[in-house]
């Protein structure tokens, strides 16, 4: 949030304060001042870009990385031939890693020919000991590194990369720490991403989000509640609440509260006119949150429950701690309290020692539940996580077989599930032009699905009822409904 703190006010030659945000403000003084200098030499105002590449989580976090250099006098762009380029890593697959690298290289070129550009790497990626050291010794164009848990001292650390020759490397393996009430710049101005808890632990055993973002930290709810009523007054009117679990969000604060409480007090807040949330893990969900949602007005009909495997065997070794009869069972107590509820999932192909009979678990569970979209992941092993270090590590062929069969039925199911849809009326936040054709704008259903119908910007962040006119599988054609 942007607290109406005045960069000018602050004496950049005193010693910095040693309280937080203060701190960070200061050196945002300091860091205002290079930029300007810099800017003047080069006759024209700096631009930075910050390239994200993991989970709404990094996103979220991308923003307040942008609200930093906003505040310092960076003009934001998406161009990668910035004069200072952030990327945002993501290591939640090696994949996520391997795009990093990738693109490592034509950072390298364009610094070339601009030998003044900054380029910082953080993130998740930056969390993990290996990738730093191969980035300090073969990386060596690289201005400043940091990692997940002190993003806040964004600021602090670009200061010391103006100040310092070479690489600035500042990682630290946890926090207890939540700094709050600093600057965010939104990427969208009707709708925002909200931390309400940072870190997991659940340590599910191929997963490495524990290892790289740390213990599970609960904000406050009354810095919550603040941020959503300052983004209502701001004109946000849906907001997405994050966490790697909300379900256990409240459980280590002071005074424990749990996320159905939570949902409630936000519900109240005036301006907010739909409240999504993930991730949901399936171990924590609670009657209370399913009743909580069946009587709200605000909470979108959607849940993102992930699945990760239908069989019971693979589900233990994951250290998911729920069975399939449990998943099911949950299932279709969501269903009986809220009949027109979309249901999304995440799945893992190939986790070790899967067999084809447990691949049938899973193919059982997705018929049985029918979800309207499924995000499908091959397993990929990640180093220091207690899978990686299992037998059976499933044969790369098999795992493909599996995971084209998996997408086929994923899509067949969320194509029917949508069709049910076509003919109703139902309303959408509109959310931008359409990209391929102008003269629509897109938006989502309460359900979180995309529908397409013909409008201007002037709709953009606003709620219009539609008629769905024709469904394409996965999005719709819609048209407005017109008011008395
Ligand atoms: N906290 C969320 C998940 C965050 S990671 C949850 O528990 O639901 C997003 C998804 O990435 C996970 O749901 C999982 O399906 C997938 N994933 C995580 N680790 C993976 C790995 N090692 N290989 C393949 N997919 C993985
Ligand atoms: Fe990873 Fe499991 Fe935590 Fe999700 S709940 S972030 S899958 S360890
Ligand atoms: Fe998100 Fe990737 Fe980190 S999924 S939490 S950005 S490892």
């Amino acid at each position: 949030m942007v607290q109406e703190i005045d960069l000018d006010k602050i004496d950049i030659n005193a010693e910095p304060p040693t309280e937080e945000p203060a701190r960070q403000y200061y050196f945002m003084a300091k860091c205002r001042q290079y930029v300007r200098e810099e800017g003047e030499r080069l006759g024209r105002p700096l631009s930075a870009a910050v390239v994200n590449f993991g989970c709404q989580m990094n996103a979220r976090d991308s923003e307040k990385l942008n609200g930093i250099l906003d505040t310092v006098g960076y003009e934001l762009t998406n161009s990668e031939e910035a004069d200072f380029v952030i990327y945002n890593t993501c290591t939640v697959r090696e994949n996520a890693n391997n795009k990093v690298y990738g693109r490592l290289g034509y950072l390298n070129t364009c610094k070339k020919n601009n030998p003044h550009m900054k380029i910082a790497l953080c993130g998740c990626m930056m969390q993990e000991p290996d990738v730093v050291e191969k980035l300090r010794t073969s990386y060596r164009f690289i201005d400043l590194i940091f990692g997940t848990h002190n993003i806040y001292k964004f600021a602090e650390l670009l200061v010391a990369a103006f100040e310092q020759q070479g690489m600035v490397i500042d990682i630290w393996e946890d926090t207890q720490k939540i700094v709050e009430d600093l600057p965010v710049e939104r990427k969208f101005s009707f709708k925002s991403g909200v931390n309400i808890m940072f870190g997991c632990n659940n340590f599910c055993s191929y997963c490495i989000v524990p290892y790289v973002r740390g213990r599970e930290r609960s904000r406050d709810p009354k810095d919550i509640i603040r941020e959503i009523e300052k983004l209502a007054a701001d004109g946000v009117v849906e907001i997405m609440l994050l966490g790697q679990n909300v379900n256990s969000y409240g459980k280590n604060l002071d005074k424990p509260m749990t996320f159905a409480e939570l949902l409630k007090e936000i519900e109240k807040i005036e301006g907010i006119e739909r409240i999504r949330f993930m991730t949901s893990h399936p171990k924590d969900l609670s009657h209370e949150l399913i009743e909580v949602m069946a009587n709200s007005k605000k909470i979108c009909r959607h849940l993102h429950l992930p699945l990760q495997s239908g069989s019971t065997q693979v589900l233990e070794k994951m250290n998911r701690r729920y069975t399939k009869e449990q998943y099911l069972s949950l299932v279709e107590n969501i269903r009986e309290a809220m009949p027109d509820i979309a249901l999304t999932t995440d799945i893992i192909v190939g986790f070790p020692g899967e067999t084809e009979e447990d691949f049938e678990e899973t193919m059982d569970v997705v018929r049985k539940v029918g979800y309207d979209s499924a995000f499908t992941f091959i397993y990929s092993r990640r180093t220091g996580t207690p899978a990686a270090a299992m037998d059976n590590q499933v044969p790369e062929d098999v795992v493909k077989a599996r995971f084209d069969r998996l997408l086929k039925e994923v899509q067949t199911t969320a194509a029917r599930k949508a069709e049910q849809l076509t003919g109703q009326t139902q309303p959408i936040l509109v959310e931008e032009i359409n990209r391929q054709d102008a003269s629509l704008v897109s938006g989502r259903l309460s359900n979180n699905s995309v529908v397409h119908i013909p409008g201007d910007a002037s709709m953009i962040g606003k709620l219009v009822d539609v008629t769905l006119t024709e469904c394409k599988g996965f999005y719709y054609y819609g048209k407005p409904v017109l008011h008395e």
